[in-house]
């Protein structure tokens, strides 16, 4: 008995005790999130608080947000949530955010981040938000050895695309890895928009929602090539998650993925590595075009009696000091925030998107939250991928559709 006792008492001691607990909205289930999730659990036990994680599985954080609005109606919402872009805004709207600027100094700002992250993060002249990284999604990943074994070119064109593409078909091997979700094939046609519309199309259709582009013969024809990707495919493979495509790669099996580079975050915990097994490129005819995604945590006001929030105070410290910065973003896939961070210890892929962050045409992503709320959003994956899937839909219908959901909507 009195064995069993000291037993209890040794295992309850070498439990860390915790001054004080975080809990945290988010949607990092795949590993490599999970690994990045745990950079943040460690630096948060060092400053004695206890990670309390309130994941949501699910693609592009949908279901998570839609859990969010539960909580939060029932008024119990979490201390912190990942929310980015137009999201930020709204839930600042109805006055549930902590202005970070009364948490944390934030005059140094404009020295360490670019503008770009800033204004994803400002609602009404307020940082709403902490960013933390950014991740490119117009990236197309390459399986290196059927590459080689095949002896294919890296495509520059989508001519050249579709020329590899049935090569590798006729190799035997799956040419495009996809998972058959909504917010997979929504992603491929995001990419291929930028491409095809350039960055002042995109914006004015996916942004501006401006009828001259988003309703016009040039979306059909961007619609009609989407669909030719189809063939590409694997069509068994239905609601399958991101990295259950990527794995497709890191197996050998499949030789190409359009994904944004947390994809790279998987690899990595996989023991792949960049530019040895797996090439980082450029959608075919994207030069000097990105698309980008910007991770951000807001806080929630649940303590508007007290003058301060140590945890939320502490946390966003923690997320911008220079140690995650590195730690994190060389985890995550992405890149860091901050304009000081070494970047030689990043692989090449990483290397390249801060160059190509800082030289080209940036844009919103509209898969990834990043230019319209998540409402809309939602509306427009749903509507793309129907018409990617279904072989009667026709794209002057879609497009058609599309426009008028998106005006529903806005
Ligand atoms: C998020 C990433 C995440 C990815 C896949 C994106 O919307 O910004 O942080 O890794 O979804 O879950």
């Amino acid at each position: 008995m009195l064995k069993n006792s000291m037993l209890i008492l040794t295992l309850a001691m070498s439990q860390p005790v915790f001054a004080a607990s975080l809990e945290v909205l988010h949607w990092w289930t795949a590993e490599g999130e999970v690994q990045s999730q745990l950079i943040l659990k460690k630096a948060l036990a060092e400053k004695d608080i206890k990670w309390q994680s309130f994941a949501i599985t699910g693609e592009g954080g949908d279901s998570a947000l839609r859990v969010l609005q539960m909580r939060s109606l029932s008024g119990t919402p979490p201390d912190a949530a990942q929310i980015k872009g137009p999201d930020i805004g709204e839930w600042a709207k109805v006055g549930m955010l902590e202005n970070i600027d009364t948490l944390i100094n934030t005059s140094n700002w404009p020295n360490i981040m670019p503008k770009v992250v800033r204004n994803t993060v400002t609602f009404d002249g307020n940082y709403m938000a902490v960013p933390i990284n950014v991740h490119r999604v117009n990236w197309l990943w390459l399986n290196k050895k059927i590459f080689k074994e095949l002896k294919l070119a890296i495509p520059q064109t989508w001519d050249e695309f579709f020329t590899v593409a049935d090569k590798i078909k006729a190799a035997g091997y799956l040419p495009l890895a996809l998972g058959g979700t909504a917010w997979q094939d929504a992603l491929i046609f995001e990419s291929m928009a930028l491409s095809i519309l350039g960055p002042e199309k995109y914006i004015k259709a996916f942004v501006d929602f401006d009828e001259s582009v988003l309703n016009s013969p040039e979306m059909v024809v961007v619609f009609e090539k989407f669909k030719g990707l189809s063939a590409y495919t694997d069509k068994s493979i239905v609601d399958k998650d991101w990295y259950y495509a990527s794995q497709l790669i890191a197996t050998d099996q499949a030789a190409m993925q359009f994904m944004g580079d947390w994809a790279k975050g998987m690899w990595q915990a996989k023991g792949k590595t960049a530019m040895v097994d797996y090439l980082c490129v450029d959608v075919p005819e994207s030069k000097g075009l990105y698309s980008y995604n910007i991770d951000s945590f807001v806080m929630f006001d649940k303590y508007a009696i007290l003058p301060k929030n140590n945890v939320q105070i502490l946390f966003s410290e923690i997320l911008l000091s220079k140690k995650f910065q590195l730690e994190f973003n060389l985890s995550k896939g992405s890149i860091p925030i901050r304009n000081d961070i070494d970047m030689s210890n990043f692989d090449q892929c990483s290397q390249k998107s801060y160059a190509d962050f800082k030289s080209s045409t940036l844009v919103p992503s509209f898969t990834q939250n990043l230019a319209t709320t998540s409402q809309v959003q939602h509306i427009m994956i749903q509507i793309i991928s129907n018409y990617f899937n279904d072989p009667d839909a026709q794209a002057e219908e879609t497009v058609r559709l599309l426009s008028l959901a998106i005006h529903a909507m806005h």
